[in-house]
């Protein structure tokens, strides 16, 4: 019996400037293909690596800004961590800063998870609203994700018992090694998506990598496996472990 199509897809890039404009390309393939719908739907990945993304997608003198679908995009985000919107280490307020602020979305289609409120009750709103927004299976467009050294992805860490959640699009697990609980889309989130796609960057992260692509089992990256096609991982050549020559 055939092993089914492999569950992810590599792409290496060179360095982190293309891996942003490799990652705008995606979005700006994804937002026009919804368009005809009526509504693209898409989910921010946390963390540094998407900030070069952030930037492009917001400059009007690059091919982005005016050629996408604002107005009928829905922002989402994979996690947050539990700080208030101003706190320098909120997803949502570097998003606002760096993109959110600066392009025509209408302020109703962000919809970003309350880690000002108790854990629970904002990863419970959040799945709310998410369900209200595309309908019950939630499905995202465009899910963005970063990977830890560790081989966690949105704030699904190893070990967590959020991995085992097969109902919920939304956890709030307590992370031992960060001290702090995080809210994060699920598994069952995460896969329910029509495309995911992995942004890589640096050599701190080629172990996590390779051992990802190599099917991993134990790292919680390896474990989002989208229904439809194979995750995407953008990677520079920094993380695919390729001697940048
Ligand atoms: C977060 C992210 C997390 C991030 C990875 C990679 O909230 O931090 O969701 O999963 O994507 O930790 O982070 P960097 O891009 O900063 O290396």
């Amino acid at each position: 019996m055939s092993a089914g199509p492999p569950p992810h897809e590599l792409r290496v890039v060179a360095g982190p400037a293309e891996l942003a404009v490799a990652a705008a390309d995606e979005w700006r393939a994804r937002a026009l293909a919804a368009a005809p719908s009526g509504r693209f739907s898409v989910a921010l990945a946390g963390g540094r690596t998407p900030q070069p993304l952030h930037a492009l997608l917001a400059d009007p003198r690059e091919p982005y800004r005016d050629a996408l679908p604002w107005a009928l995009t829905h922002v989402f985000f994979g996690d947050e961590r539990s700080v208030p919107p101003d706190d320098p280490a909120s997803n949502y307020g570097a998003a606002r800063d760096a993109l959110l602020s600066r392009v025509p979305l209408p302020p109703g289609n962000v919809h970003r998870i309350r880690g000002e409120d108790d854990a629970g009750a904002a990863a419970r709103a959040y799945e709310e609203e998410l369900r209200r927004v595309l309908g019950p299976a939630a499905r995202l467009d465009l899910v963005l994700l970063g990977l830890g050294a560790d081989g966690h992805t949105a704030s699904l860490f190893p070990g967590s018992p959020a991995l085992e959640e097969r109902t919920r699009l939304v956890a709030a697990p307590f992370v031992p090694s960060l001290g702090a609980r995080r809210i994060t889309l699920t598994l069952p989130a995460l896969s329910a998506a029509a495309r995911v796609v992995f942004l890589v960057s640096g050599a701190e992260k080629a172990d996590a990598l390779r051992r990802v692509l190599a099917g991993a089992a134990e790292l919680p990256a390896a474990r989002v496996r989208p229904r439809e096609g194979a995750a995407l991982f953008l990677a520079d050549r920094a993380a695919a472990a390729i001697d940048p020559g």
